[in-house]
This record gives C-alpha cells, structure tokens and sequence, in this order.
C-alpha cells in the first residue's frame, strides 16, 4: 500500500498501525491453507456464449465501457434471501433496475445463512455444466475451490478499464488473485467476532462490564444463568462452528489460528485442546433447541430480551437495522471476548461464472458491484463495511462505523465458517467432526477428526 493510501480514510489493509508481521503472517497462513500460492495458471479466455437479444441498456448505462447490454436477463446467485440479507441485495437490484430496465435481474439467491444449502446446489448447478451468470464465493480458500476448478473468469482486464488497481486493500486482492490473475469483486468486508448483546438483560443479571477474557465471558454466562435468561443464544450448525471459530481465536490469538492451516498447523497441541474445551463448556449456557433455529432466530432473542448475548458476524446489524432497532439501546456490541483487537474477516465477492449466458450482463453486474454507489448502497443494509477504501462514511450506522474505525488498527485473523481459510471440502470435513461432536461432546475424538482433516486438506 503507497503512503498515500494510508494517509487518506483507509479501511483497507493498513500495515501502518499494526504489526506488519504478524498481519502478513496471519493472511499468508490463509493463503497457503487456501492452496492459492501454489496454483497453477488454469484459466483461459472467456467462452461465453451469449443469448444476443435485441434489447438496449438504458441511455448512458453500457455495462461499464464494456459494450452495450443486450442480454434480456442477468441470473445472481447467493444466499441471501432473509433478514438484513435480501435487503442488501435488493439496494443492488434497484440501482440495476434503474441502470438496465431492459435487463431482467433473476434472484437466483438460495436460503440458508453462510451458503449452507447454495453451495451445495451451485455445486451440482457448476457440475452440470448450468451456471449462474455471477454467483456469491468468499474471498480465500473458497474462492480458490473455484479458481481451481476453472469455473469462474479472470477480470484483470476489467480491474484496468474501471481502475480498480487501487480502490480496494491490496491484501484482499492478494485473496482473490492468482498467479496475478484477479477472478472476483469483492463488495464487503465483514467481522465475524462480534459478542451482541442486549444490554437491559446484562444489566438485570448484575453485569456491570464488558466481558474482555474468555473466564470474564464464562463469568457473565453464570451470572445470566441464574437471572433465569437464556445466557448464550445459538442457531443451527454453520452458526455453532462460527462459534468455535471465534473462541479458538480467543484462545489461541490471531496468529496461532494462521498457523492451524498451513501444513505445520500441529492440531494435537495442549493448547487446541483448551481451546476446545472452552468450546464445549459453552454447551452449558445455550438454547437447547438450537439446531432448529437460523441465525437469525438467535440473534433476534437478543434484541427481543430473550437472551443476553449472541456471537455472530456484524451482518446481525444489517438484521437489528432492518426489525427498527436501536444500536446500543436496544442492542450493544463488542469484540468476542478476549479477541479484542483481531477483526475475523470475511468478504463476499461476485465472480463471472465460466460458461454463464450472459456475459454482458454479468459484467455490468460486476461493474456495479465494484462502484461506491453500488457499495454504499448495499453495505449499510447488509451489515457490512465496503470493501473500497472511499466509502461515503456518512451513509453508515454507528456500529459500522465503529467497525470501520476498528478494521484500520487491527490484527487479522480469516474466517473458517465463512470461506477464508479452508477450502469446501476441508470445511466438509470439520463439519462432519462437528457433527458428530455435538452428539457425544468428546474433545478428544474432535481433536483427533480435526487433526486429520488437517492433514488431509493442508498443503
Ligand atoms: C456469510 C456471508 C455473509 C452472510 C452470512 C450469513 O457466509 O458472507 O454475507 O450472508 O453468511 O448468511
């Protein structure tokens, strides 16, 4: 990053602040976990084969500089389809419906938080030669499943013509490039440590500050517990192993967490087992009807005093905004505890699918992706801080402004739940670990699976 980026508002990658070693290690640890440095030069020029339709764009709007619009539809496919989510994404759609009257926008989205039905349907969708135009992959180990699979396009041309070579965090670019081939935009960057919570509920059970370390957060849980409110409120599976994730950070800190998915990653240590056993003890505080709830459920037993505290990523701002709530009254936040400082990132980025039918269109959807209209108008909604570094600040709720304050000075740490640090068949693994640990709560048959899911998938 030049001096000049770092000196203007940056919610980029700012090494300045921080150390540089330690964020640098942490981000590579997730690119070799990812398998990226190792990839291959795979992909070739783009083979679309468009529907030609007679349809124009909208006066002034031709795709970017990239020709005009003529395919009659433009097919996107994500996940998001519930609260706070579809909101988002339909900020986007009604900037593209104004740009591109002409170009029907198919919501191809499928429900389930963190992809965790889309995944499986865009899987067989790619396997059978059927693509979305443009379909939702986190930046990281996940994206590269893609790369690798040669299912998605590179944009560098694009990334020229629109000039982006400079708007977003050249370490997030890092994550979305191989072989200095760039194949997705990115339009978020989101933290997935964050502890809300309701604060009438802390406050009744006697709660007078901010739980800072893992024994302060167990402390509070207690202190919940015999208020007679749900101290810990959990959803279904993704949200369990966004749990463990999050307190593995705490109780390994950002770097060793790196660690775990490069090939050295020792999965057998002293210390994963503690980490894991403060997992578990978790279990001691939480809804028993988790595994039927979705994130949102959870989340919403907080601001509706049901539960003290939720772990979830900030798109639950995105969620508390949309039921009309109000921050720090209604609901607070804070880093999970003892990951003060770390920002477990995640970014959302758009691809152009190998094969879509509508090439023009998709890469006018891209071109709206990476605008600051586009990013100003989806991320508030969603929860999430732009991943440009010239985002309109003002547009912003208190917490998210908050969080672009904190993305400037932290440590990183990459998401495993949400794609930046093991790819999906890794993921696959631990979530059948998990799975089974859920049932019988045996550390050591956990650790074990883990291990050798490790060693399975780690280059
Ligand atoms: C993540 C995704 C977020 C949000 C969340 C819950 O994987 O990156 O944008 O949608 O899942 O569904």
């Amino acid at each position: 990053m030049s001096a000049s980026n770092a000196q203007r508002f940056d919610p980029g990658f700012p090494s300045s602040q921080r150390t540089a070693l330690s964020r640098r290690v942490v981000l590579k640890g997730a690119l070799v976990g990812a398998g990226v440095l190792a990839l291959p030069q795979i992909l070739g020029a783009c083979g679309d084969d468009d529907e030609a339709t007679t349809t124009t764009a909208a006066p002034g709007t031709t795709g970017g500089g990239t020709g005009e619009v003529t395919s009659t539809e433009l097919e996107v496919f994500s996940w998001w389809t519930g609260g706070g989510e579809a909101a988002g994404l339909d900020a986007m759609i009604a900037i593209w419906n104004s740009q591109y009257p002409n170009t029907k926008f198919v919501n191809a989205a499928v429900a389930g938080g963190a992809g965790s039905n889309a995944k499986a349907v865009l899987a067989q969708r790619l396997e059978a030669n059927d693509p979305p135009d443009s379909f939702q992959g986190h930046a990281g180990a996940e994206l590269s499943d893609y790369i690798k699979a040669g299912q998605v396009e590179e944009l560098n041309s694009y990334y020229e013509e629109w000039g982006l070579g400079d708007v977003f965090p050249s370490d997030l670019v890092d994550q979305i490039t191989v072989d200095g081939k760039i194949y997705s935009v990115p339009v978020n960057i989101h933290r997935a440590n964050v502890l809300w919570s309701n604060p009438t509920v802390v406050a009744d059970a006697g709660i007078t500050a901010t739980p800072e370390s893992f024994d302060d957060f167990i402390a509070a849980l207690d202190k919940v517990k015999a208020a007679g409110k749900t101290p810990l409120a959990l959803a279904e599976q993704w949200t369990v192993k966004h749990l463990m994730e999050t307190v593995m950070i705490s109780k390994l800190g950002a770097e060793a967490w790196a660690g775990l998915w490069t090939a050295d990653g020792d999965w057998s240590s002293a210390d994963v087992t503690d980490a894991l056993e403060g997992f578990k003890t978790l279990f001691g505080y939480v809804n028993s009807d988790y595994a039927s709830l979705t994130w949102q459920d959870a989340a919403k037993r907080v601001v509706d005093g049901e539960a003290a505290y939720n772990v979830m990523g900030d798109w639950a701002d995105g969620y508390f905004t949309e039921l009309e709530k109000t921050p720090r009254t209604d609901y607070d936040w804070a880093p999970v505890p003892g990951t003060a400082g770390v920002y477990d990132w995640l970014s959302d980025s758009f691809t152009k699918a190998k094969g879509g039918k509508h090439p023009d269109a998709t890469v006018a959807w891209l071109k709206l992706c990476s605008s600051k209209e586009g990013q100003d108008a989806f991320n508030p909604v969603k929860g999430s801080i732009p991943a440009r570094k010239d985002a309109d600040t003002s547009k912003y709720g208190v917490y998210l402004q908050s969080a672009m304050e904190d993305w400037k000075t932290a440590t990183l740490a990459g998401s495993l739940a949400h794609g930046v640090v093991a790819s999906n068949a890794w993921n696959t693994d631990i979530d059948g670990a998990l799975g089974l640990f859920l049932e019988d709560k045996d550390v050591a048959a956990f650790q074990d699976a883990l291990l050798t899911a490790h060693d399975t998938y780690a280059v």
